[in-house]
């Protein structure tokens, strides 16, 4: 079995409190397995610029792009936000310096519900309880990355510009990724773009169209995302992959949180290439921030965290049955109704990760 090389970024805020919540889990989870891990910690963002007075390190660039896999809390704060170093936007931003450096493009980000948290959901009974949404977010291109960008004062007032722009190849990569987990999953994708009015999502929906040809056994539905998201609240069983440009996707994936009843149940990767069955590279992350309003008090969810590290071990480290053991611990300790105050309930960050090791065996 050979050692698997596990970078690992506790970040800022609720960060560094989820990451050891969910590394005492992959300890319990792995401990009888023949899986050999070897982690290394470094900082990233806030955490970063306070002691190196940089987002992201060359180092911590280097580190990554030879491991297996990289894991990181959640990043930023307000007393972040709004430095700005030389550079483009991904100098701005660690997690995005990563994902760009390490071309990690695919964003999975997968919603379902979970049991005995439907009460928490604003659905009506019979709506999400076996919604099961996939949103694959495009992560290195788009108007969070294309230039030109930046704002300036003219004789009419203060002007900003943000370019929106994908290539050809963005695109096929992207739909490819789509295609493929659709196929390992119930064979519908919805592709979000606004080909009505901007022609980069016109060249977005004629690539994913032609893509689509290579997939038969996929059902493909072009969607505009402000239809999207409105059929999602409204008919959330009926999604299964959703695939959506950087700006659309993050949007879309914070939408169908709403459907596990919290943001802090929704894991995500950020793989390195399209799956193919083999293990691929990612970054790991929850989904959510850094919840600075919540930081320091030890109540914050850490089963996005948890959950994102099932989903390393399921892409990266080849140990698909461990993935499942976690989730299942997972399931169980939402169905027993152990509940963080985000799910109304009155657990810990501790309480919930004993809540979860304690269901392993199970
Ligand atoms: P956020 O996701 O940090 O928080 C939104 C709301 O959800 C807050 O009320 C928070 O308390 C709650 N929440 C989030 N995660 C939770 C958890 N695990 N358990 C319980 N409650 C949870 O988003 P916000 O407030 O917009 O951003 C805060 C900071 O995080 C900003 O600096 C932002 O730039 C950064 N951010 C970082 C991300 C990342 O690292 N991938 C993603 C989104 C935001
Ligand atoms: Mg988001």
């Amino acid at each position: 079995m050979p050692t698997h090389d596990i970078l690992v970024l506790p970040g800022d805020g609720i960060g560094p409190e989820v990451m050891q919540a969910a590394l005492a889990v992959l300890d319990a989870a792995t401990e009888n397995s023949d899986l050999e891990l070897r982690l290394s910690f470094d900082l990233l963002h806030g955490a970063a610029w306070e002691r190196y007075g940089a987002f992201c390190r060359e180092e911590t660039v280097a580190a990554a792009l030879t491991a297996d896999a990289v894991l990181a809390g959640a990043v930023g704060g307000p007393r972040w936000d709004n430095i700005r170093v030389p550079g483009g936007p991904e100098m701005q931003d660690g997690l995005m310096r990563l994902r760009k450096e390490l071309r990690a493009y695919a964003g999975l980000r997968p919603a379902r519900a979970w049991p005995g948290s439907h009460s928490r959901t604003p659905f009506r009974p019979g709506l999400a309880e076996t919604a099961d949404i996939l949103v694959l977010r495009e992560m290195c291109g788009g108007v969070m990355f294309a230039l030109p960008r930046g704002q300036e004062t003219r004789a009419t007032g203060r002007y900003a510009l943000d370019t929106a722009a994908y290539s050809e190849g963005e695109i096929r990569r992207i739909a490819e990724a789509g295609f493929r987990l659709a196929r390992g999953r119930r064979g519908r994708m919805v592709s979000a773009d606004k080909a009505n009015v901007m022609e980069s999502y016109r060249l977005w929906r004629a690539v994913v169209g032609e893509v689509a040809a290579d997939y038969p056994d996929v059902r493909l539905t072009h969607m505009y995302a402000d239809n999207c998201a409105y059929q999602m609240m409204r008919r959330p069983q009926d999604f299964d992959v959703v695939i959506g440009c950087n700006l659309i996707g993050d949007f879309l994936s914070d939408l169908a949180a709403v459907v596990s009843g919290s943001l802090g149940l929704l894991p995500s990767a950020c793989l390195r290439g399209a799956p193919h069955g083999g293990p691929v590279p990612g970054i790991y992350e929850p989904v959510h921030g850094s919840a600075p309003d919540i930081a320091g008090k030890g109540i914050a969810n850490p089963i996005g965290m948890i959950l994102s590290i099932a989903m390393m071990l399921e892409h990266s480290l080849d140990a698909p049955d461990i993935a499942r053991k976690i989730e299942a611990a997972v399931g169980q300790a939402l169905a027993d109704g152990v509940a963080t105050p985000d799910l109304d309930g009155t657990a810990s960050t501790s309480d919930m990760t004993a809540a979860v090791i304690e269901r392993l065996g199970a």
